[in-house]
């Protein structure tokens, strides 16, 4: 497997791209969706380290769906849950959309897991009926660590997590 992220490009946009493929290709025929957010969680935190803090999903827990609990991460030790609403997890979660917070203390409910996160994103993950399933949290312990390119990569990352059949 350590050949699959020998070859990853500088350039971040094709970086985003190649792991997307490379997900959906090691998840295939996988029935597990603990084995499909672990595979994401480990290539992207590999692919991105040391920028990528933390990276990781928090799951849509079926017995409160609406509430997170943390699924399959890369990094230091995570809340295990998170209510719709609340944080920058569950504001993702709520809205079904993109998170960007480019300095955390800003972000008003920001959850703060550990201390040294600065700024960090959260992106949705849909199922193949378009419900939502998890969202993946990336920190950085730096300010303004993602910008656009990050979005639309892990957006592009998310989108085969699940669907890819
Ligand atoms: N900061 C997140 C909580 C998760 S941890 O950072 C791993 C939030 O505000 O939702």
């Amino acid at each position: 497997m350590a050949e699959v992220l020998s070859s990853l490009p500088d350039d971040r946009a094709e970086r985003y791209a190649m792991l997307a493929e490379q997900v959906a290709a090691v998840v295939a025929g996988e029935p597990s969706r603990t084995a499909r957010y672990a595979t994401a969680a480990c290539l992207l935190s590999q692919a991105f380290r040391p920028r990528f803090f933390w990276t990781g999903f928090y799951v849509v827990d079926p017995h409160r769906p609406n509430e997170l609990v943390v699924g399959p991460y890369q990094g230091s030790l995570g809340c295990l849950r998170i209510p719709f609403g609340r944080g920058v997890c569950g504001a993702a979660a709520e809205r079904r959309q993109t998170v960007l917070v480019p300095d955390v203390d800003a972000f008003d409910g920001h959850i703060a897991c550990d201390a040294a996160s600065r700024s960090e994103v959260v992106v949705p993950v849909f199922d193949r009926q378009g419900a939502l399933a998890a969202v993946l949290d990336v920190d950085s312990t730096e300010l303004e660590a993602f910008d656009a390119i990050d979005v639309a990569g892990l957006e592009r990352v998310c989108a085969v997590v699940l669907t890819t059949p």
